[in-house]
C-alpha cells in the first residue's frame, strides 16, 4: 500500500474510488467515520500535495506517550546530552502532570506511557505516583533508568503497581568501561539492585517489571558488548536495546561506530543474544529511512510540559553528525498547560509534519555531494527543500540511534 495514503489512522486503498458530488461534496469509505472510535464524527484536513489534493482525517491515534519527568540527574555521564544542552534542569511540576494525566482519557488509542526523556526519572519525588496514576488508568508503563535509586522499598511499589517493564541503562558489563562512561557510579550498587528486583520477584511471584537492558556503543565499550549480552541473561533481562552514540561534545565525536559493516553479525559466534530479545542499530549509513517515534504514533512530553514530535526534537543542543558541530532546536507543538494532548496530535501542524515525515518529503544530507559547502546542515531550522524544522540528517530516521 502506498505511504501517501495512509495517514492519521485512516487507510485509503490505493485503486479504492471515492465519489465526488457536482458540488465537491466527497463520500469517504466507512473506515474514515470508524477510524474516530467512540469519539464520534472527525473532521478531516484537506492538503495541496504535488499529486493533487489529500484528505487527512483528524483522528486522536496517539499511541504512546514518552514523558520526561524531570532533567535532574544524580550521575554525569560523559555522553548524555545534558552536558551540551541550554535547557534547565528542573523537575515537572505536578501540576502539569496533572493536566497529562487528565488528558490521557482523551487518548482512546493510547497504549503505553513511558517515562524517559533526558534526566534521572527516579529523582522525582512522585514518580512512583505519576506510574500509579497512569496504571490506573489501564495502561502499560515502562520507565528508563541508570538502577542507582532502586531501593527495596521502591521496588516493592513498582511491582504493587504493576509496572510493565524497567529499562536499566548498563554502558558495560564491568566496572571498567560503566564507570569510564557513568563518572562517579557505582557499577557494583547498580548491579546489586538489579539482582534485588529479582529477588523481591521471585519472592512475590511476579514476572513484572520485566527487565530490559540499554548500551549506548562506543568504540571504547563496543568490544565488550557480547559480555554484556551474556550478563543480560543472568541477569534475567528480557530485551536488550543498542543504541549507537549520538555526540554531544566535541570529545566525543570521534566514538562513533556508524561505519562498521553490519551484515557482519554483531556478535560473532556468540549465541546469548538468541535468549533475549535484543534490538541492535544499524552500523552503516542506509538509504533507507524510518522515523519510530512518528511511525508508533508517539508524542513525547518533555519536563516543562512542551509537545514535541520524538527525542531529537525536545531541547535545544549542540552534537556532532560523522564529526561536523550542528546545532538543534527544539520544535514544539504546544503545550500542555494551554491545550490538551488530543488537541494538540491533530492541530494541522503536527498532522502536516507527520505527513511530511512519514512520506519522506526531505532531503537527505548525510550523503549529499553538496554537504562541504552547505550552510543548512549548520542547525536543524530548515533544509532546501523549504522544510522547517529539518530532518535531513536525522540519525533516529536512519535507525543508527534507537531507544525502547
Ligand atoms: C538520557 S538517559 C535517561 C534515563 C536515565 N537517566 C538513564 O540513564 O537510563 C536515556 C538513555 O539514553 C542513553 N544515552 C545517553 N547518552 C547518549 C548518547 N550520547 N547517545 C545515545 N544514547 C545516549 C542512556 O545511556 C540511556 O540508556
Ligand atoms: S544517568 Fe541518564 S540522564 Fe543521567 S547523566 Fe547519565 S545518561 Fe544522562
Ligand atoms: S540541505 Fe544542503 S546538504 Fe542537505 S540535501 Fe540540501 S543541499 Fe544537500
Ligand atoms: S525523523 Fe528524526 S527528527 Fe524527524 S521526527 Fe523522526 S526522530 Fe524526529
Amino acid at each position: 500500500m502506498s505511504k501517501g495514503y495512509v495517514i492519521a489512522g485512516c487507510s485509503f486503498q490505493a485503486g479504492q474510488t471515492v465519489p465526488v458530488e457536482q458540488d465537491g461534496q466527497i463520500k469517504l469509505p466507512p473506515e474514515t467515520g470508524q477510524s474516530a472510535g467512540n469519539a464520534g464524527a472527525v473532521d478531516a484536513l484537506c492538503i495541496k500535495t504535488k499529486n493533487g489534493l489529500q484528505i487527512i482525517p483528524r483522528v486522536v491515534d496517539v499511541k504512546k506517550l514518552y514523558l520526561e519527568a524531570t532533567t535532574m540527574c544524580n550521575f554525569a555521564c560523559t555522553t548524555c546530552i545534558r552536558n551540551s544542552w541550554r535547557d534547565d534542569l528542573a523537575h515537572m511540576e505536578w501540576p502539569v502532570f496533572e493536566r497529562i494525566a487528565d488528558d490521557l482519557g482523551r487518548l482512546p488509542q493510547l497504549e503505553y506511557v513511558h517515562f524517559g526523556g533526558f534526566g534521572e526519572p527516579f529523582s522525582h519525588p512522585r514518580l512512583l505516583d505519576m506510574l500509579e496514576t497512569v496504571k490506573s488508568k489501564g495502561l502499560r508503563a515502562e520507565v528508563i533508568t541508570n538502577g542507582s535509586l532502586l531501593t527495596a522499598g521502591i521496588i516493592n511499589k513498582l511491582v504493587d503497581l504493576k509496572l510493565d517493564m524497567l529499562f536499566v541503562s548498563l554502558d558495560g558489563p564491568d566496572e571498567e568501561e560503566y564507570c569510564h562512561i557513568r563518572q562517579g557510579a557505582d557499577f557494583h550498587g547498580v548491579l546489586n539492585n538489579i539482582k534485588q528486583l529479582n529477588e523481591i520477584k521471585t519472592q512475590r511471584g511476579v514476572r513484572h517489571p520485566e527487565l530490559g537492558i540499554e548500551f549506548v556503543a562506543t568504540k571504547d565499550n563496543f568490544h565488550k558488548l557480547p559480555r554484556l549480552a551474556r550478563l543480560a541473561h543472568e541477569l534475567k533481562a528480557r530485551r536488550v536495546i543498542v543504541t549507537n552514540v549520538l555526540p554531544y561534545n566535541e570529545e566525543m565525536k570521534d566514538q562513533i561506530l556508524y561505519d562498521m559493516d553490519d551484515t557482519v553479525p554483531l556478535f560473532s559466534n556468540d549465541s546469548v543474544l538468541l535468549m533475549v530479545q535484543a534490538h541492535l542499530p544499524h552500523m552503516k549509513l542506509r538509504t533507507e529511512r524510518y522515523c519510530k517515534f512518528v511511525e508508533d504514533k508517539a508524542m513525547v512530553v518533555n519536563h516543562k510540559g512542551f509537545v514535541a514530535p520524538c527525542y531529537a526534537l525536545m531541547h535545544s543542543y549542540n552534537c556532532y553528525i560523522y564529526g561536523r558541530a550542528k546545532e538543534m532546536y527544539p520544535f514544539y507543538l504546544g503545550n500542555v498547560k494551554e491545550k490538551s494532548l488530543d488537541q494538540i496530535w491533530i492541530d494541522p501542524a503536527y498532522i502536516n509534519f507527520r505527513l511530511t515525515v512519514n512520506n519522506f518529503q526531505f532531503p537527505s544530507c548525510t550523503d549529499c555531494k553538496f554537504l562541504d559547502g552547505c550552510s543548512y546542515v549548520d542547525n536543524n531550522d530548515a533544509d532546501c527543500w523549504g522544510n522547517s524544522p529539518s530532518c535531513a540528517e536525522c540519525l533516529w530516521s536512519r535507525q543508527l540511534i534507537v531507544c525502547p
